[in-house]
């Protein structure tokens, strides 16, 4: 038996929802508490598969964690190995964010290279080079990250491009290595900061993350902190879209509107009203879209992970939109699933499609390949006619905390279904 989603398509979104903590976030501030020297209290932690996938590792090292309510527990001190297996590193990409931090513990790590979401390459060449650079000697030896201390000391590190992952992986070596590291064309998404400012209540001194430049001044013993984490950005996107996509009226609460804006702008730019205060956001709409044009960046740019949901709200707009995909290559299979519901899309070249709007989608039996693409599927499926059946659970469970149950708090026909047959 597997799962799915069974969306019956347009019932009308109304009322309130709050989001999440951000998974991004959690999964870079969890392997940071390792570094304490005595028990963290993180909240708002995102009730998400990823999370269960990092407490697993966390505990095979030998941390005791308990987590309840959106609440974790860590205490670090019994962590006593540094090699978690691949059966559990292999399961999510920010398994490789425990590499820098068991170095930090044992002056050696040993972590199976990153599995994830298959979105296509997932190169980890700026993380090695910042690791490097600080004076850590790292191989790859037959599919794991090994990585010795050797004479660490602070130094300049410039990424190539702002990396995500080679960002946090820099301030997360940075931290445990004397003197002053400086990370050049640092990422700046809100996850980035939130990890800094974890860092700094947990004593460590880090400068400028949301800037080009992170300033890391290392090697303080760090102590535990309580702290709560950021609201997702990307979650809130998500339901920002659903809400636009239903034609309805909800308000998202719990939400940072700054982390929001380049899509509040597209949707504005699309018809759909938006207003936010403090920490809600509310949609607006009457289901008539404009097409848009929409390029994906590094934050503030568009986010390459709402692009999937916004392109299956585009698959009805008037008009033709073009959608260019800067950050990964392979981030737009997902318009074969959304083509059977009836999208009218063209891939022009592997970075740019062409989606044209037509009057209606039709529900079918579609596939989530990947976890934002899961999360296109639920946007077409809200908007569709008819049953909408979406596989792949799994990855949209990874992501998104009780999606089902939130979107049909507010109004959505959704519910998880047990299935003999799931594709
Ligand atoms: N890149 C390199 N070399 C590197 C690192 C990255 O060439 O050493 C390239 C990548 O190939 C890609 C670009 O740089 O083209 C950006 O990759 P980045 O490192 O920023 O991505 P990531 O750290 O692998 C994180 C998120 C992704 C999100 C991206 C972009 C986590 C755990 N994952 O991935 O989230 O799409 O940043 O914002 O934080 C998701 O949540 O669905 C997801 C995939």
């Amino acid at each position: 038996m597997k799962e799915k989603l069974r969306i019956q398509g347009c019932a009308r979104l109304e009322g309130e929802v709050a989001v999440s903590g951000g998974k991004n976030a959690a999964v870079a501030i969890i392997p940071a508490a390792l570094l304490a020297d005595s028990p963290c209290t993180i909240e708002n932690v995102p009730d998400i598969n990823d999370v269960h996938v990092l407490i697993e590792m966390l505990q095979w090292l030998g941390a005791k964690v308990e987590f309840k309510d959106n609440v974790m527990w860590i205490d670090p001190r019994t962590v006593d190995k540094y090699n978690p297996p691949y059966e559990l590193a292999g399961k999510m990409r920010a398994s490789y964010y425990l590499a820098p931090v068991l170095l930090g513990l044992f002056h050696r790590a040993e972590v199976p290279l990153p599995g994830g979401c298959d979105i296509g390459a997932r190169p980890i060449d700026q993380t090695v080079k910042g690791m490097e650079n600080l004076g850590v000697k790292v191989e790859t030896l037959g599919g794991v990250l090994v990585a010795v201390a050797d004479r660490l000391l602070g130094n300049d590190i410039f990424l190539d491009m702002p990396s995500v992952g080679a960002t946090v992986n820099s301030m997360l070596t940075a931290v445990s290595v004397p003197g002053m590291t400086c990370i050049h064309n640092a990422a700046k998404e809100p996850h980035i900061v939130d990890l800094a400012n974890f860092l700094s209540s947990m004593g460590a001194y880090v400068k400028g993350a949301g800037t080009d430049v992170i300033r890391i001044r290392g090697g303080r013993q760090l102590h535990g902190a309580n702290y709560t984490i950021v609201p997702d950005q990307i979650e809130t996107g998500t339901l920002m879209i659903a809400a636009a996509a239903s034609g309805g009226d909800v308000t998202i609460t719990g939400a940072i509107p700054a982390h929001m804006e380049s899509l509040s702008a597209k949707l504005l730019e699309m018809g759909v009203h938006v207003s936010s205060e403090d920490d809600w956001i509310r949609v607006r709409s009457n289901r008539v879209f404009r097409s848009v044009n929409v390029k994906t960046q590094g934050y503030p740019g568009f986010p390459t992970d709402l692009q999937q949901p916004l392109s299956a709200l585009l698959t009805v707009a008037n008009g033709t939109s073009l959608v260019t995909e800067t950050i990964f290559e392979s981030r737009f299979r997902f318009l074969d699933e959304l083509r059977k519901m009836g999208a009218n899309v063209r891939v022009i070249e592997s970075s740019l499609a062409m989606i044209t709007g037509v009057d209606r989608l039709v529900g079918t039996r579609v596939n989530a390949t990947d976890l934002r693409a899961g999360a296109a599927m639920i946007v077409a499926g809200l908007m569709a006619e008819g049953v909408t059946e979406i596989g792949g659970v799994g990855y949209i469970l990874r992501g998104y905390e009780r999606i089902d149950e939130k979107l049909a708090r507010i109004g959505a026909h959704i519910e998880r279904i047990q299935v003999e047959d799931a594709f």
